[in-house]
């Protein structure tokens, strides 16, 4: 059997007294597609935090693919496949489409942006842009700047951030968060459309697109995994009731 393109075992984050993520066990099959629910704090983006490698998990083992990439840095997970996109907007919006393209696939840190005129026309970079720019919905937006983007752009545009380094495994922190009903439904097409070589764990709050989207669910509640299983039986346990949509 091949390994799973995500194996967490006792994985732990405390933050000072605060255990934000407390022994989540979990393992994700090539493919698959993870939708990560609970409550607010539960612990869902510290967890995301330590699978991107953003923080360090206080205690546990994390696989990738099968590789122990616990200690890894960020940009070396992000090498071994590892792309994530942010529950907060993190894009340039001084900078252009295709800037904030190429900062990413550059892996350059904001304060060392003014290499970027060195880079500028670094071959291939701008097929690869409009290739992915046309795959979410962002045709002819290379050169816009992205502060006349709309706010639905700007969350398509950080997909399209998390893509092109050609992720295997992708982690996305609220991508709809904020999005008006009709933003919300284009960019979950989007997401559904992407292609199954690319992994999938989604942490979303509205539950039709979660559980739309989720070939399995784990829910978290206080840092804890409570429960994993299909969407149905998600829904219809009692537990979740009332941790989750009991909160509502
Ligand atoms: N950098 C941090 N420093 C201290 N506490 C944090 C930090 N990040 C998150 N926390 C705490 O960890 C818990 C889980 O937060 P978080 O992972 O953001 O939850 P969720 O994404 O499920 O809403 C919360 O109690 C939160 O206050
Ligand atoms: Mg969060």
């Amino acid at each position: 059997m091949s390994n799973p393109a995500l194996a967490l075992t006792s994985v732990s984050k405390t933050f000072g007294g605060v255990k934000a993520v407390s022994n989540v066990s979990l393992q994700v099959e090539p493919g698959e597609r993870r939708v990560i629910i609970g409550p607010n704090g539960a612990g869902k983006t510290s967890l995301f935090h330590c699978i991107s490698g953003a923080l360090h998990t206080t205690s546990g083992v994390i696989k990738c693919f099968g590789e122990d990439i616990t200690h890894l840095a960020e940009p070396d997970r992000t090498q071994r496949g590892v792309g994530r996109t942010f529950q907060i907007s993190s894009v340039f919006a001084d900078l252009t489409v295709l800037e904030n393209i190429a900062l990413a696939v550059l892996g350059i840190q904001k304060k060392k942006w003014n290499l970027w005129t060195s880079v500028k026309n670094l071959n291939g970079l701008r097929d690869k842009a409009n290739e992915q720019l046309d795959l979410v919905g962002l045709p002819n937006k290379e050169n816009a700047l992205v502060k006349s983007l709309s706010y639905g752009e700007r969350r398509q545009l950080e997909l399209v951030l998390a893509l092109v380094n050609g992720p295997r495994l992708l982690l996305l922190d609220e991508p709809c968060a904020g999005l008006s009903p009709a933003e919300r439904q284009r960019l979950f097409g989007i997401i559904q459309k992407l292609p199954r070589s690319i992994t999938m764990l989604m942490i979303e709050h509205d539950m039709d697109i979660a559980l739309g989207l989720a070939d399995r669910v784990t829910v978290l509640h206080r840092g804890e995994m409570i429960l994993e299983g299909s969407a149905q039986e998600v829904r219809i346990n009692p537990q979740v009731r009332e941790v989750y949509f009991g909160q509502v």
